[in-house]
């Protein structure tokens, strides 16, 4: 989607023809970097659930609470990921 604005914010083309343009163009690469940042979001839901299990059980509960806040913001992140996947990108990239 980044490419899209940054394209889409070129002057010099016809505003409806360059949004139909960057939308084929730019669909599968969103499709694919949106489906990279989850793999990113996954690894991460799981290094720092790890993280909260073994500072749980060193009785770490500072660190437990941190991670645990953590947790709850990449579970959000991949929740919303999701969102943005299944509404919008994913069918954008198949019709391109
Ligand atoms: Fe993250």
């Amino acid at each position: 989607m980044c490419l899209r604005l940054a394209v889409a914010a070129r002057p010099e083309q016809p505003a409806a023809a360059s949004e139909t343009a960057i939308a084929m163009a730019t669909s599968p690469l969103d499709a694919g970097l949106l489906a990279a940042a989850q793999a990113v979001e996954h690894y991460e839901i799981s290094r720092y659930g790890t993280l909260r299990t073994w500072a749980n059980e060193l009785g770490l509960s500072d660190a437990v609470e941190l991670l645990d806040q953590t947790l709850a913001e990449e579970k959000k992140t991949d929740a919303a990921l999701t969102e943005i996947a299944e509404s919008v990108v994913n069918l954008e990239a198949e019709a391109a």
